[in-house]
């Protein structure tokens, strides 16, 4: 342990040389971009240097084809080592204009003098690190959970940080349920083996990789780890859990889940439908007779947007409906159609109404109202993508 120990102090560490000028001073950059996270810890980089420039290039050796078949994290590994790199720039008086070479599929950072600024980011280099052992079991303060939210929202990420107890079991269930799935995947538990270092030796050896002992493992011999690598303990502790952060995509996905969004305004216009039809009868029969129609209906309105909102909850939760608004916008014009079809239905072919006398109703207060209220039954799946969820 006593080489890993010297290993990591000659790796991890900051402060800045303005000594250095040239070849060193670049050398001294890479040594900074190479302390930025990388997905399995892969250092899935190469870097070219020249005189005013620095190109990242991905290392195709250092891929992951069972996680990361498209090479995304591949590349956002890059982008954090880019951004290690400007903010060193900046701390040794270089101006970093970074750029991305479609022809080389590479970060390209060309590099100017300026003067020198020391910001916190490039002071967080040699601090940062991904921490899969326990903490120390405090809970944050809500000023540093609210910068926390901050710093990881921008345009097009929101960041969330959950700590109440319900919601962090719920998001939990679904990481537990997914790294279940990776586990009994064959392809992803191989690719895992060879970048897990299982004991000091090997992490000095390649200085790449996850160091299993960094998530609470004892230290076991290669072969052993090779053997069974269900002896590695997963990257969370659930029950230690004291807050969980999601990254939220702040913008639209391109695509729209038809099938789902379909699915759930069906399930939702059904589940509504039984209970306004049960509610309404109680309003024609005891409620419209002695109160008129108008009160009726305005009494009713709002029981059943209520019932609404929580049948449309349910239908999210049952049909995994995203929170994108136009597949929820989906799921309401859906929902919409198949309720006026139904009331149609009913209508004419049940109560024998002529389409004419069934379309008149809107022109009075209690049909125009009724109206209003299946319009808002519509827009509701879409104004709960617009409100959190507790
Ligand atoms: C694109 C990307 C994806 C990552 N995915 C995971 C992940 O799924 N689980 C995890 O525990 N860490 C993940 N990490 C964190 C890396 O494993 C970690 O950065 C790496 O082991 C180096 O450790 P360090 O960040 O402490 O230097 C990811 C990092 C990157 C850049």
């Amino acid at each position: 342990m006593r080489a890993y120990e010297a290993a990591v102090t000659t790796t991890w560490y900051g402060g800045h040389t303005l000594a250095k000028q040239g070849a060193a001073l670049h050398q001294e950059l890479v040594r900074y971009a190479i302390l930025a996270p990388s997905s399995h810890n892969t250092q899935c980089w190469k870097f070219a240097l020249e005189d005013q420039a620095i190109t990242i290039l991905p290392d195709l050796l250092r891929r992951c084809p069972a996680v990361d078949p498209d090479d995304h994290h591949v590349f956002v590994s890059l982008g954090c080592a880019a951004e290690n790199l400007n903010q060193a720039a900046l701390a040794h008086g270089l101006k970093a204009d970074v750029g991305f070479d479609n022809a080389q599929e590479a970060v390209r950072i060309a590099l100017a003098p300026t003067s020198e600024e020391i910001t916190s980011l490039f002071n967080a280099i040699p601090a940062r690190q991904c921490t899969r052992g326990d903490y120390d079991g405090k809970p944050l303060s809500n000023e540093e959970l609210r910068l926390l939210e901050r710093a990881g929202t921008s345009k097009a990420v929101r960041m969330l940080v959950l700590t109440e107890q319900v919601a962090m079991e719920r998001v939990l269930d679904y990481v537990v349920q997914a790294n279940t799935a990776q586990m009994a995947d064959s392809a992803f538990v191989k690719e895992l083996k060879t970048w897990i270092r299982f004991n000091a030796p090997d992490a000095v050896r390649t200085r790449d990789g996850l160091f299993s002992v960094a998530s609470g493992n004892p230290a076991i011999p290669t072969w052993l780890g090779n053997v069974e690598v269900g002896l590695v303990r997963p990257q969370f502790a659930a029950g230690l859990t004291r807050g969980i952060s999601l990254m939220l995509r702040a913008g639209s996905p391109r695509c729209i889940d038809w099938r789902v969004a379909t699915q759930a305004g069906i399930a939702y216009t059904l589940g509504v439908f039984i209970i306004a039809f049960a509610v309404g009868t109680i309003r024609v029969t005891l409620i419209a007779p002695r109160f008129g129609s108008l009160l009726a209906v305005l009494l009713e309105a709002p029981i059943i947007l209520a019932v609404s909102w929580r049948v449309s909850r349910w239908c999210n939760r049952r049909f995994s409906v995203n929170r994108e608004p136009r597949t929820r916008a989906m799921m309401g014009a859906v929902a919409f159609t198949v309720l006026m079809m139904l009331e149609l239905g009913v209508s004419v072919l049940i109560f024998g109404e002529t389409f004419g006398h069934y379309f008149a109703k809107y022109a009075l207060p209690p049909g125009f109202i009724g109206l209003a209220m299946q319009v808002c039954f519509a827009f509701i799946p879409w104004i709960q993508c617009h409100v959190r969820e507790t």
